[in-house]
């Protein structure tokens, strides 16, 4: 079995965590992951205090193992940070800071609560500035990711930020969806990988079963990154731009942003329609080029435990024969 040493500072038996993604991450694939031994996290954006409490108990119901808690920087909610740090999870998750907020004096409050801090960054200078700051690992998040990513691919930019923030512990985001993708952030210099869009299409997770199935049904050629999803939900994102699934809404809006900008509220109306309903065509998809390798739903543990298994026979069979 293939153990890291940021297995033993966050207390996992596999090296392999979910990102807290939004509204797409439930306390059932939050416990799931946990309990299948790695790291469960939920995202809090948003989520008024209230929410991050009962969210937060729901996972507490369903495992006692360590998981983290996701915050956008750039946009932080007061009152559900404070609610958060109440709770003392295992790992703060945060991610996505304005270029000109002050990492410190969050860190600070989270380690007072006894969290690791996890920071992600898609650049080397945001790595080096959260790793001054305090942070226990980076996340090195490249653009082949779903959701908000910058445009550093993650073949160069893990073992850059590994260089550039030893002996601070990285794990490898954006693209990663298998064994084959444990052993190859192994050997870039990171201590394990985190993934989005392959937890996305699981029994647990809280996508409607259409667009868990287009991920299966994608090819990992079908994505595109686009502001269309951020100008219609009315936010501005400190840098980055959504990787999705290229589709109806995205193209009929491409170019006309400014027209976008000007019927928003109609537009966001008929998008978040979409998504209750399941129409693939019109409701946005944040998934990741990996959506290539996914071929099946299954439980998150499934994920979890063959992930480690792959690797493991990666490692321990394939790779010793190439060496004469
Ligand atoms: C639907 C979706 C929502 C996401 N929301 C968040 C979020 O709220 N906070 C965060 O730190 N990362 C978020 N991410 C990014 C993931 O944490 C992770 O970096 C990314 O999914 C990794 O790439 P992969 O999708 O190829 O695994 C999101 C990703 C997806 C697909």
């Amino acid at each position: 079995m293939i153990r890291t040493p940021i297995c033993d500072l966050l207390d996992i038996e596999h090296p392999i965590a979910l990102g807290g993604m939004g509204s797409a991450t439930s306390p059932e694939l939050v416990s799931a992951v946990s309990r299948a031994g790695g790291l469960g996290a939920m995202g809090c954006h948003y989520q008024t205090p209230e929410q991050v409490r009962a969210r937060t108990q729901a996972i507490r119901e369903q495992t006692n193992r360590p998981f983290g808690l996701n915050f956008l920087l750039f946009d932080m909610r007061e009152d559900s940070f404070t609610a958060a740090l109440e709770l003392r999870p295992a790992v703060m998750q945060f991610a996505w800071a304005r270029p000109d907020q002050d990492l410190a004096p969050y860190f600070d409050r989270a380690h007072k609560a006894g969290c690791k801090i996890t920071h992600m960054a898609g650049t080397v200078p945001e790595a080096m500035r959260a790793a001054k700051a305090g942070a226990d690992v980076i996340i090195a998040q490249g653009t082949e990711g779903g959701g908000h990513v910058g445009y550093m691919a993650s073949m160069p930019l893990v073992p850059m930020i590994v260089d550039a923030v030893a002996p601070v512990p990285v794990l490898a985001a954006g693209g990663f969806a298998d064994g084959r993708g444990l052993v190859a952030a192994l050997a870039l210099g990171a201590q394990g990988i985190l993934l989005g869009t392959r937890f996305l299409a699981t029994n647990e997770s809280p996508l409607h079963a259409n667009f868990k199935q287009a991920i299966v049904d994608s090819d990992g050629h079908d994505t595109q990154l686009s502001e269309i999803p951020d100008i219609a939900a009315g936010l501005v994102w400190p840098g980055a731009m959504t990787r999705s699934r290229r589709n109806r809404f995205v193209e009929r809006w491409a170019g006309r942003e400014w027209f976008l900008r000007q019927n928003r509220a109609e537009a966001l109306a008929e998008l978040q329609a979409a998504r209750r309903s399941g129409d693939v065509d019109e409701g946005t998809l944040s998934m990741g080029q990996d959506a290539g390798l996914i071929h099946d739903i299954v439980p998150a543990a499934d994920i979890v435990t063959r992930i480690a298994r792959e690797a493991d026979e990666i490692l321990t069979k394939k790779l010793p024969r190439l060496v004469a």
